[in-house]
């Protein structure tokens, strides 16, 4: 075992790598590591890298370009995440002072890696064939998040959207069992969470490896964990989204009144040409039970705009879509082409101006819709967990349970604690965010 070594790690990507990076750091501490905060201190210096689209792909050679001549002064570099899986050896090839390229499916191997590196070898891999069924489970997690417990409850994706890299960079879909998932619920609670977000690339797609509970039972039994007052959960497929989903919010308090449900576009059409496997009608016919719910359930989702083919007459349907649904947050992106996805053989015609013109008219009216929803909430309480402060404008921050953004002011004259809850008067009402008063 190592005795004083220390370690840098930056996570760039999804919360599936931030919470992975949660998973490393507690996995390397356990071998005798220490992190520190700065690439020049570390004797080990790792990246979780993103891939999802070109951008993010690049900020992790540009970090290591950067940061090159710090290999002279003995220090090993280590590529994880996405990009490793999915560029392999040729990243020896591109940044030969890296050592060490470990995908995610990999990390239960990472002591054994990380004796190698001790050893002196330059070259480790730790790449996926698509084959392992084992998850990524550790006792030893390093929770950085003070107010949110991370559990994965499902790795992977076998649903090879056209456009998509993960099921290239995060293996094949594989569940957790799922006493073992109430377990960690049950340790997060203990370790004074109240606040637990369940993970994985399709969390409804989950499918219990003993056969014990649905999603929407797991969902459920993790709502009523002692101790736990919000549960929350990404990302849902809407080809996999089925009603029990809903009653299961409606019946368990817990469970938090917020779906991000991705439609990724409004079109029938480019959705059979991404093969996302629903139609518009079928995604609208699950937004209407939600709308349809007891509870008030936020809605949010992710939509690439440019995708190739994209007619003016299919984007004019998403934005139809964006009007029926009324969303309280939208992720929009312009496609970017990725390595080995089906949809590299489809032309990318469309040019990166009127990717970027469709992108635009859809945020800007999606800001509005959000105006008019937002200030749906002027002169209510709202029930805010405190994220942190923000000395400049001495307001706390925090989320309802709708995962609205709450930013106010508090009488207290020490602030609050993330993951304390306060009930919040709103005064004030942005597209982005509510303004109150702690009451
Ligand atoms: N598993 C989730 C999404 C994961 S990736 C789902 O199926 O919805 C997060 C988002 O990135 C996607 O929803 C999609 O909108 C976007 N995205 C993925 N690949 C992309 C690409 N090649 N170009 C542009 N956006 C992309
Ligand atoms: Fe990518 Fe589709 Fe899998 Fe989501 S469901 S991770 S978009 S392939
Ligand atoms: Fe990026 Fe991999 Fe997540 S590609 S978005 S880090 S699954």
């Amino acid at each position: 075992m190592a005795t004083d070594r220390t370690f840098y790690l930056e996570t760039f990507g999804c919360q599936m790598n931030a919470h992975d990076s949660e998973k490393v750091i507690g996995t390397l501490e356990q071998q005798g590591y220490r992190r520190v905060e700065s690439e020049e201190e570390a004797d080990l210096i790792l990246y979780n890298t993103c891939s999802i689209r070109d951008k993010a792909e690049q900020k992790v050679f540009h970090r290591l370009q950067d940061y090159k001549t710090l290999y002279k002064a003995g220090k090993r570099f280590g590529v994880l995440g996405c990009v490793a899986q999915q560029e392999g050896e040729k990243i020896f090839a591109r940044a030969p002072h890296v050592s060490l390229v470990s995908g995610s499916a990999s990390y239960r191997r990472l002591p054994e890696m990380l004796s190698r590196l001790e050893a002196g070898e330059k070259r480790i891999t730790g790449l996926d064939d698509r084959q392992t069924e084992e998850t990524f489970e550790t006792e030893f997690t390093a929770r950085q998040n003070p107010y949110r417990g991370y559990i994965t409850i499902i790795e992977g994706c076998d649903k090879f959207c056209a456009y998509c890299v993960v099921p290239y960079t995060r293996g094949k879909e594989r569940s957790r069992r799922s006493s073992s998932v109430l377990d960690e619920a049950r340790r997060i609670a203990d370790q004074g969470y109240t606040e637990i977000q369940l993970l994985g690339q399709n969390v409804n797609s989950y499918r219990d490896p003993e056969g014990k509970r649905s999603f929407a039972e797991l969902l459920a039994a993790v709502g009523e964990t002692v101790g736990i007052r919000r549960v929350r959960f990404t990302t849902s497929h809407p080809r996999d989204f089925t009603r029990d989903i809903v009653e299961a919010i409606d019946a368990v308090p817990a469970l938090c009144d917020h779906v991000h449900l991705p439609v990724q576009s409004g079109s029938s059409r480019i959705l059979n040409a991404m093969r996302r496997d629903y139609t518009a009608e079928e995604y609208l016919e699950k937004i209407a039970w939600l709308k349809a719910a007891r509870r008030p359930i936020s809605l949010s989702t992710d939509i690439i705009v440019g995708f190739p083919g994209e007619r003016p007459d299919d984007f004019i349907e998403t934005m139809d879509l964006l009007a029926k649904v009324e969303y309280d947050c939208v992720f929009g992106f312009k496609y970017s082409a990725r390595p080995n996805t089906p949809a590299l053989t489809m032309i990318d015609s469309i040019p990166d101006e009127e990717k970027a013109r469709r992108l635009q008219v859809l945020l800007e009216r999606q800001r509005e819709i959000q105006r008019v929803n937002y200030a749906k909430h002027l002169g209510q309480t709202v029930e805010v967990m405190v994220e942190g402060f923000n000395p400049a404008r001495e307001q706390v921050v925090g989320r309802s349970s709708q995962n609205k953004p709450v930013n106010f002011s508090c009488a207290q004259a020490i602030a609050p604690a993330p993951g304390t809850y306060l009930n919040v008067r709103i005064t004030t009402t942005h597209p982005n965010s509510l303004v109150g008063q702690a009451v």
